[in-house]
């Protein structure tokens, strides 16, 4: 009883700080504050659904588009080769959720339908991504697992060792070859291709654009005997192209004889309104959300934030919201409110500077850089005030000079200056007007893009071009601060010494 008396709470506490010290194996300390983070953590359920990649089963406002692209595509399971498509529609609109979504219902129908006689194969190529040339697209088509199997003939037959169509050994060889090679392993396999070239536009100039079309389309007559037996059933084997590109007049610009043969389908995707950006954000909110914790009014804000500043491109909607989460969570709130969606659009628009600086070339971000500063730091003054926060193409290109010797570069040429003008005015880092008569004649004022400040933007290349050397600058700056400080310091107590010592004699 004693015993117990003595030690009580106080003793107890004590015992156990004690064997945290003694035991203090680091992991377990590390590995027990994370579980108790887990267990705290009451905002994600699974936060990688809020992640832009993740495509849902379900693609709110997309419904239509989806039964349409199917209901085209149907044709495959009736016997005949569906039409090519077109999709349009600016970034974030859904093109490839809706094609994905689309293919994936077409895959599991075609496993579960015995009786087709042709087998229907979908193949997706993001040709920004996986095939830049009109080579890399048969090659990437040519490399699908099951084309591969097809393409080795029937391994169990012994009279059929020699059948092999094609090997792993494809590249290096003409494009000529890899187009017979497709020929002969779709007709081998009776197959129905759906190629989905998507974001069609990022196959090279310099590679013939048109020829990738045209060959394909022409292969479909060859695979039929000629025939251009689209529209004919029981064919043998055949292609159907769906392309997507966020440039309207992609199709303007290819040769009028591949125009023709090509689709005659067409569908546009338009940019999302508040409502549909409501409902895709409510979605994920139910999948990667604990219940209860976003709230309507949260949602309801970051769809018209991201309808008014991001045109409604739904990877931003999606982005702030995990942001507004992770803020939540760091903060340890209960709830996403409008609050941290509020403070998540700071972050949110932070982070896309960061994104569209990163991906620009090193000059692009030198002239950027160039025009931002002039207006942060006021280089120009004029009479006349142009515009609030603008400057004029010949300081602008000045300006571009001086930075370019600074940081240890050749400058580019007028004409490149105007160049990467235009594409920073493309991804709306900078705004480009024109200055009418009157300004020394008819010039281009040139200001920072409508979503930052020009403090953001030197802030940010400024990091990205000099990094460590401006926070040396910065420290070394302190350091000599202190110093003088220091001395200052010295220099009264010497005096304040001097002073006494002064007395002392007196
Ligand atoms: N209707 C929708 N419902 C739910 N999520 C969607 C919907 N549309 C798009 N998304 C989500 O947004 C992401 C981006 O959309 P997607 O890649 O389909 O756009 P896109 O039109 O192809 O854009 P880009 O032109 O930049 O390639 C998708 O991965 C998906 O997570
Ligand atoms: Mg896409």
């Amino acid at each position: 009883m004693e015993v117990t008396d003595v030690t009580g709470d106080a003793g107890v506490k004590e015992t156990q700080e004690e064997s945290k010290e003694t035991d203090g194996n680091l992991f377990k300390d590390i590995l027990n504050i994370r579980h108790n983070e887990l267990n705290n953590n009451k905002i994600f359920k699974d936060k990688k659904k809020t992640t832009p990649d993740y495509i849902p089963s379900k693609l709110p406002g997309r419904e239509n588009e989806c039964k349409d692209l199917a209901s085209v595509l149907s044709d495959a399971f009736r016997g005949c080769i569906p039409m090519n498509i077109f999709i349009y529609g600016t970034p974030g609109t859904g093109k490839t959720s809706v094609i994905k979504r689309v293919f994936d219902d077409m895959e599991k129908f075609q496993r579960n339908n015995k009786k087709s006689n042709v087998e229907v194969i979908t193949k997706y190529i993001n040709c920004r991504e996986k095939a830049t040339s009109e080579y890399q697209v048969v090659l990437r088509i040519l490399e699908d697992e099951r084309l591969k199997n097809i393409s080795l003939g029937d391994s169990s037959n012994p009279n059929a060792q020699n059948n092999k169509i094609y090997g792993d050994k494809l590249d290096g060889l003409a494009v000529e070859k890899l187009y017979e090679f497709l020929e002969k392993v779709l007709k081998r396999g009776k197959i129905a291709l759906m190629l989905a070239l998507d974001e069609v536009d990022a196959i090279k100039k310099n590679s013939n654009k048109d020829s990738i079309f045209y060959n394909l389309v022409r292969m479909n007559g060859d695979l039929n005997d000629n025939s251009e037996n689209r529209e004919e059933y029981n064919f043998n084997a055949g292609i159907t192209i769906i392309s997507t590109t966020n440039d309207m007049k992609f199709k303007e610009k290819l040769d009028p004889r591949t125009r023709s043969s090509l689709s005659k389908k067409g569908m546009f995707f338009e940019k999302y309104d508040v409502p549909q950006l409501e409902k895709i954000l409510e979605e994920r909110v139910k999948l990667a959300f604990y219940e209860g914790v976003v709230e309507k009014s949260a949602i309801s804000f970051a769809a018209g934030y991201v309808k008014k500043t991001y045109d409604g491109d739904v990877r931003y909607a999606l982005n702030l919201l995990q942001i507004s989460g992770e803020i939540a969570e760091k903060e340890g709130k209960p709830k996403v409110t409008y609050d941290e969606v509020k403070k998540g659009c700071d972050v949110l628009n932070v982070d896309t500077l960061n994104e569209w600086i990163k991906r620009l070339y090193r000059h692009q971000m030198i002239v950027l850089y160039a025009v931002a500063d002039a207006i942060f730091k006021k280089k120009y003054k004029r009479l006349i005030d142009i515009q609030p926060d603008a400057i004029l193409s010949g300081e602008a290109y000045e300006s571009y000079e001086e930075k370019c010797k600074i940081i240890g570069e050749k400058p580019k040429t007028m004409r490149w200056f105007r160049e990467y003008l235009n594409d920073l005015q493309k991804c709306e880092l900078l705004a480009l007007s024109e200055s009418g008569k009157g300004i020394r004649g008819n010039t281009t004022i040139i200001g920072v893009g409508k979503y930052y400040t020009p403090k953001e933007v030197v802030e940010k290349i400024e990091k990205l071009l000099f990094g460590d050397e401006i926070q040396k600058e910065k420290e070394e700056k302190i350091e000599e601060k202190q110093k003088e400080g220091i001395e200052e310091e010295k220099t009264k107590e010497n005096q304040k010494e001097g002073i006494e010592e002064k007395e002392g004699i007196e």
